[in-house]
Formats: C-alpha cells, structure tokens, sequence
C-alpha cells in the first residue's frame, strides 16, 4: 500500500480522483489537504469532507490550506468548468464533519515527520500547500518518499494560456519553489492528461442509482464535459488529476524524461513549464541549475483511461 496525502482543489477532476484515493485497495489515504484553484479554498474543504463522507470515509482528516496564491493576484475561480460549486452545480447533501484544526502545511509537516521516508505526497492543485509546508520545514525534502504532481506542459501547450497549465498558471511562485525544491518527483502534466479521455461509456459504468458518491461523480461529469467538447472538440473529458495516481500505481503505462525544470513566474508566460533535459550541455547554464525530476512526456491513453474508469465503477 502507498500512504498518501492528496492535496486538492475539488473540482470535477479532483473529485473523481478523490473518489479513487478513497477506496483504492493499494492507497492508504493519510489525509486531504485543501486549495483554492478550481473553487474557493472553503468550498474546496465543504466537497473533500463531502466526498469523504460519502464515500463512508469520514476517518480521513480534511485540512484547510491555501487562499490565495503567493505572490501573484488571485485568478477568479472557472465556474463555466467546474460549475460555482465545483461539483457541476448539482445539489449536494449537508456536510456532517469538519475540518482538521491545523493548516494543510501543518498537517503535511506532521504526517510525513510521523512516518519517514513513507509518504507520498498527490498534489492536483495550485501548490501553495506543499511550498507552505517546505518553509515550515525545510528539511521535508529528506523525509518525503515522494512528490507526484498534476500540473504543467512541456511540449502540449497550456489549458489557461497558449503556454500554462491551469494549476501551474495560479500560483507560479509556489510551482516554481515546489519543483526546484530537490525532492524526487514527477510532474504529471497535460502532455499526458490530454491525452486520456473518460468517455460517455466510461462514465455509464459508474451507476448514479449506486449511491450519493456515484451521483456526485455522474452529475459532475455531465457538467464537466461541455468544456472538452468545446476546448478540445472531445467527447468526454480529461481526467488530469486521476492520471497522478494512475502514474503512481501504474507507471508502466507512462514514459517519461528526466530534466531540469524551470517555471516562469511573471509576463505573458507566467506558469509555463520548460524542460532542459537532463545531460544536454545548453550553453545558457541558468536553464540546467536546478535539481532534476522526472517529467511524464508519453502515455498509453486507452489503457489509463481503462484503468480510471475501472477505478471509479
Ligand atoms: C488541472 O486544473 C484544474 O482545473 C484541474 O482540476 C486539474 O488539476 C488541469 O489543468
Ligand atoms: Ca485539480
């Protein structure tokens, strides 16, 4: 079993991801750790308590983190993506539970500090949570097993802008900090994540009449799959955060490349994610000054989207 903390932005995406790390026999999901990104950091923590609850996993702390971005002016939250609630606007339940008392960073530092060289840390937000945790506690980076992140773009192009990927783009000093920061990790971006697709006959296997959880994922989807169809002239919709653990439980179904990354954190390009290959000798050093990662490039599609689907039905 991978112990995991999934830090996260629900969200449509986030939910179905969510709905997996939840019940996954080979994850023991330590905690959620909330953002604002897709929706507003208190509405990110009502729909991971909610999940949680639905899916009868109420034992899984649910701490608050990020607000707002670092540095940068916050970027308004896209409701014609994720709908006000970022559950598609369906009608949701009452929440019974709350929240962990410590901040997201707070509840990384101690759950990782507790188990060392254990946790895997998810992250399919904006990264303000994990670079808040790294300057409570610089020396995570020797205790972390490992980071895996939905976020970025090497050679796809953005989703926000012609060159950013959306959770890079809403707090680029916080990706910039979390990527160079030396500890083993992998960026899960849309060079993958566009290149799987939860279809329409996907989705029919996750039965809405199961339950309140299935009804959430179904109704969700439905709203979600407006934007594929007009972004990507797709039927279906990208499931980007779930392809972060299918990289984790099922990497065989990735390629990837090493490399230095560098983030840009101001101008047209803020949130764009450049890698300088790893051994490439570039005569412009400042590209290969920081620590290398790995970065997923190549992706069996059908056979991730198979195995999301499985995971959420
Ligand atoms: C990422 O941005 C968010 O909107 C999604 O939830 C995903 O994490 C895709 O660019
Ligand atoms: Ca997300």
């Amino acid at each position: 079993k991978h112990p995991i903390i999934f830090d996260t932005d629900p969200g449509v995406d986030d939910a179905q991801a969510i709905a997996i790390a939840l019940r996954h026999p080979e994850l023991e999901l330590l905690g959620l750790t909330t953002t604002y990104g897709n929706v507003d950091v208190e509405v990110a923590t009502r729909n991971a308590l909610l999940l949680a609850q639905l899916a009868g996993r109420d034992d899984v702390p649910v701490a608050q983190g990020a607000a707002s971005p670092l540095v940068k002016t916050r970027f308004p939250p896209p409701a014609h993506i994720h709908g006000t609630n970022g559950l598609g606007d369906i009608v949701l339940p009452e929440v019974q539970g709350t929240a962990d008392p410590r901040s997201a960073a707070q509840f990384i530092v101690d759950t990782v500090n507790a188990r060392p060289g254990e946790v895997t840390l998810v992250a399919v937000g904006p990264l303000g949570n994990l670079a808040a945790a790294l300057q409570l506690d610089p020396t995570l980076i020797e205790r972390v097993k490992q980071v895996v992140i939905m976020g970025g773009s090497i050679r796809e192009g953005g989703n926000v802008t012609p060159v950013a990927e959306a959770n890079m783009f809403n707090d680029p000093h916080a990706a910039s900090r979390v990527l160079t920061a030396g500890w083993p990790l992998t960026l899960v971006g849309l060079d993958v994540t566009h290149r799987c697709v939860l279809t329409p006959a996907h989705m029919a296997r996750v039965d809405a009449s199961q339950g309140e959880l299935e009804r959430v994922l179904a109704g969700s989807y439905a709203f979600y799959r407006d934007f594929y169809q007009s972004f990507l002239g797709i039927d279906g919709c990208c499931p980007h955060d779930s392809c972060a653990l299918a990289w984790l439980l099922k990497p065989e179904l990735f390629t990837t490349a090493r490399g230095h990354l560098t983030v840009i954190t101001d101008g047209d390009a803020e949130g764009q994610t450049i890698l300088a290959p790893e051994g490439r000798a570039f005569i412009a050093t400042r590209w290969s000054r920081t620590p290398p990662v790995d970065v997923c490039l190549g992706v069996n599609g059908n056979a991730v989207s198979d195995w999301i689907a499985d995971a959420l039905s």
